[in-house]
């Protein structure tokens, strides 16, 4: 079998060029040779931490806020996971709404929807325990979905389109073999779905100022729309809004690489060994998403939703220092994860009421808690 680097480089053969989005798609799920598609890249032992290696507090916190949400929603017992991984984020909700909501657990359907056949028997292999309850689906065959849909850091991982400005000229980045290696060539747009985007959010790109465009994440959002007929999605990962992530003052763009744990911009090496992400922009996914139909109930960072789902009594149960510290990493902003991550809600043919907690300000769920606890 040819290497993905040979595989990629006959195909660039074959067109002349190809963009960083077809580059990226298959550095990362090229069946067997892929990232996503031949190791567990999550971890001690993979290239990176998410949210979910972090600490299981994070999946029985969402747990929690999940069901919730289903309840107050009256929405049928059916969560669909995007992404899932090693299957660690549906292991630890599945097995928490066990033991601690089991008529909720009874009645409820596991859906997930997963691209790398490699993580697919992963996940199976862990969520033995939960067998029967799950079933797993391509995104194509999913459909008339009523329930409760989230991901976390699935869309962080959408090939990107690579944007640059060249004096009067925006043009994309194509990935192009010069002198026996890989490196950028600028050409002009490959699809005009990239100035529709640009337009969209009014982004004037400064002279020699590169953005990346998760073109994927728009269709994505769209098509999921059409496959919800009555429901809730929750979209956590790693992003900002449109005006921070493409600020002049980011030059380079977003995209990165991680490979064990370190950062590098080294695109085109250890092609398939490691990890390649760029952040979110959560204004287009959420614009996008409201002309397909789902209307934003709210954008909040990851520490607040958290908190908001009651991630305090974590800490306060965590019986060792450790276990608190691996908490507190998920909302503290040293760690990142609170920072830097936030969660988008979107519903569809839902009426979310007033008392909604998970939209709720920073001041107000801060008085909410504090008197609460009579302070
Ligand atoms: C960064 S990982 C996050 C995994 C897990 N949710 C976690 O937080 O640890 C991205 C996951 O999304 C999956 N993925 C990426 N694109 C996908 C797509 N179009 N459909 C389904 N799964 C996809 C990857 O295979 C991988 O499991």
């Amino acid at each position: 079998m040819n290497s993905l680097n040979d595989k990629i480089r006959s195909l660039i053969a074959d067109k002349g060029m190809i963009t960083f989005a077809e580059f990226m798609n298959m550095a990362l799920y090229e069946p067997g040779q892929g990232y996503y598609q031949k190791q567990n890249p999550f971890g001690h032992q993979g290239s990176f931490y998410t949210s979910v290696n972090a600490s299981a507090s994070f999946g029985r916190t969402l747990a929690n806020a999940f069901a919730d949400t289903a309840t107050r929603l009256s929405l049928p017992a059916h969560f669909c996971e995007m992404g899932a991984g090693s299957g660690m984020l549906a292991n630890d909700i599945l097995t928490h709404l066990k033991n601690t909501k089991p008529d909720f657990y009874a009645e409820l359907k596991y859906t997930i929807i997963e691209k790398s056949g490699y993580l697919i028997e992963r996940q199976k292999e862990l969520l033995k325990e939960h067998e029967g309850k799950i079933n797993w689906t391509a995104f194509e065959d999913f459909g008339g979905f009523q329930g409760v849909f989230y991901s976390n850091e699935l869309v962080d991982a959408f090939p990107v389109h690579r944007v640059i400005r060249i004096g009067e000229e925006v043009k994309e980045l194509y990935v192009i073999e010069h002198e026996g290696g890989l490196t950028f060539y600028p050409e002009k747009l490959s699809t005009p779905k990239i100035q529709e985007y640009l337009d969209r959010i009014n982004l004037k790109i400064t002279d020699g100022q590169i953005v990346d465009l998760n073109l994927d994440m728009t269709g994505w959002v769209q098509a999921l729309s059409s496959k919800i007929d009555k429901g809730i999605v929750f979209t956590i990962d790693y992003g900002y809004p449109a005006e921070n992530i493409f600020a002049s003052y980011r030059r380079d763009g977003t995209v990165t690489c991680y490979y064990k744990h370190s950062q590098n911009n080294d695109f085109f090496e250890r092609v398939g060994d490691q990890d390649i992400t760029a952040f979110v922009d959560f204004t287009s996914l959420q614009s996008y998403g409201h002309d397909a139909g789902l209307v934003p109930v709210s954008l909040t960072p990851q520490w607040l939703f958290l908190v908001q789902s009651g991630i305090l009594s974590e800490i306060e149960n965590a019986e060792t220092d450790l276990q608190k510290a691996s908490v507190k990493a998920l909302i503290m902003p040293e760690g990142g994860f609170g920072t830097n991550f936030f969660v988008l809600i979107q519903g569809k043919n839902v009426t979310v009421p007033d008392d909604f907690p998970y939209r709720k300000g920073a001041k107000e769920t801060l008085d909410i808690l504090a008197k609460m606890n009579g302070f």
